[in-house]
């Protein structure tokens, strides 16, 4: 079995762009006065990341005239261990971050803290164990094969953004949430986009009002995706309930609830947890996988090296759990999408207490910490040509010789991401099965900027073509 070239499939050339898309940094830090006389720069801060960030450990910040807007970059792997980490305690979410996502997600496992997080954090941790996650393979690619079945029948150009968010969205409500989401997809799709939309105004707010008017002006932002999650939160506990056999994260999270107070989880509780599974839960993997069709488009030799795997291991058939650990080069593409796009571009922590890091840097009580995955992850210092799109980077000495905290897509320490195994595997099974079937090309792949809003996503929508293989 030979996979054909991109070229002989759609009949032209896939033009060369060397350097998968970046904003072009600022050559200086932007300051106050860019923050005020160029904001859109702040609504997307990977564009407003200065040159020099790319080489540096550490760098103050002020993009505001609101405390929130001042803070230090870190960026040196030994220290992001000790805030992410060995130090966690002392470093809490940031207090603008949280005011920004707690009036939509309240006190869900993202948000909370405390006892409520360590309780929920435990109820939900056997779920997303490596071996219960495996249980969910067959559901992955039947919702995956479902998706490249009906969009070869159509046979004509589709959204990819949007077929990578209706997949994941699907398989994450049948999978964690026992919902049949079904009709309700547009719905919630609007809810979750239309909220994330009005983030850059969220930041800004931030960066520039006092707390008190701050949060007024985001709970009005936020108030109809918050009514539109409600809608389906109570959907869900409706159909919970008359459920017999069931071992989701919701009925867990409803029976510990029962069990502690003797009361019904509250529909407010519900919806905290529902949207926080649903914004955490699919999105981010929706962009991982619309980044690798997109990279895959712009490398057609890597498209068809993923093709041979796949072949090589599934032959004519579905995959299964057991095969996506025989797809390395699949799960380096995965990886590496990872790495060029982070779909948590920045992550924010505050000193509680003073402290000292072990490079010797005092971090004061209050200090506001920005950890960037999307800086990390194109250190000059810590990867070779850091901008190349390079899977084989995750399959040879590479992973040996970078530094633990300078790859970090699913954060660190006790907050680590718990769907972390899920995503892995959901997306090289989904990757893997639209390979099996499908050429896929991204059409528009020249006019592609990553924009970061609460997730790092293209600033467009990619359209796509997807043609059956033949010849297999
Ligand atoms: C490629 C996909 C994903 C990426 C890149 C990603 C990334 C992250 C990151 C960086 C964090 C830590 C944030 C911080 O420390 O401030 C996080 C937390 C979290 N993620 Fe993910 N995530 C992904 C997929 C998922 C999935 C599939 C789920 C659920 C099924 C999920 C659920 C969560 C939850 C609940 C938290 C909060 C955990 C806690 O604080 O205890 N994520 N994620």
């Amino acid at each position: 079995m030979t996979a054909q070239s991109a070229a002989e499939v759609f009949g032209d050339p896939v033009p060369a762009w060397p350097i998968p898309a970046r904003p072009v940094p600022p050559l200086r830090t932007p300051g106050l006065s860019a923050a005020l006389l160029r904001p859109h720069l702040l609504a997307n801060l990977i564009a407003s990341y200065p040159d020099h960030w790319y080489e540096a450990d550490f760098s103050d910040f002020r993009v505001g005239i609101a405390s929130a807007a001042r803070g230090v970059l870190v960026n040196e792997p030994e220290t992001i261990r000790h805030i992410l980490v060995t130090n966690a305690a002392n470093y809490p979410k940031d207090d603008n971050q949280l005011a920004i996502l707690k009036p939509l997600l309240g006190q869900g496992l993202l948000t909370a803290d405390g006892d409520v997080w360590r309780r929920n954090r435990k109820l939900a941790a056997p779920i997303f164990q490596h071996s219960s996650v495996r249980e969910f393979a067959p559901l992955f690619v039947a919702a995956a094969e479902r998706s490249v079945g009906r969009l070869l029948e159509s046979g004509k150009p589709f959204a990819i953004d949007h077929e990578m968010t209706r997949l994941t969205l699907d398989i994450i409500g049948s999978s964690v949430l026992g919902a049949d989401i079904g009709d309700d997809f547009d719905g919630i799709a609007h809810s979750v986009t239309s909220t994330l939309d009005k983030f850059p105004a969220m930041f800004l707010a931030g960066a520039f009002l006092p707390p008190w008017a701050r949060d007024g002006f985001i709970d009005r932002l936020v108030k109809p995706g918050r009514r539109g999650l409600d809608i389906f939160a109570r959907r869900i506990i409706e159909a919970a309930k008359h459920k017999e056999h069931d071992d989701t994260l919701l009925s867990r999270l409803m029976v510990a609830s029962r069990a502690d107070s003797g009361q019904e989880m509250s529909v407010d509780q519900v919806r905290d947890e529902v949207a926080t599974f649903l914004l955490a839960g699919h999105e981010t993997t929706a962009n991982t996988l619309t980044w690798a069709w997109y990279l895959l488009t712009l490398h057609p030799e890597a498209m068809r090296r993923v093709q041979s795997e796949v072949d090589e291991v599934a032959g004519a058939q579905s995959l299964t759990a057991d095969d996506a650990s025989a797809l390395p080069y699949t799960r380096a593409v995965i990886d590496e999408a990872l790495r060029l796009y982070p779909p948590v571009a920045n992550i924010m922590r505050m000193t509680s207490e003073d402290d000292e890091t072990p490079a010797g840097v005092e971090l004061p009580a209050g200090q506001r910490i920005l950890i960037s995955p999307w800086l990390m992850h194109r250190h000059r210092r810590h990867w070779r040509e850091p901008d190349r799109f390079d899977p084989s980077r995750f399959l040879g000495d590479d992973t040996r010789t970078t530094p633990r905290y300078a790859y970090l897509p699913f954060g660190g320490g006790p907050r680590i991401c718990i769907g972390a195994s899920f995503a892995v595997l959901e997306a090289v099974l989904i990757l893997a099965t639209f390979a099996r079937r499908a050429h896929i090309r991204v059409l528009n792949a020249a006019n592609v900027m990553p924009q970061a809003r609460l997730v790092l996503r293209p600033n467009v929508s990619l359209r796509a073509a997807a043609l059956p293989r033949t010849g297999r």
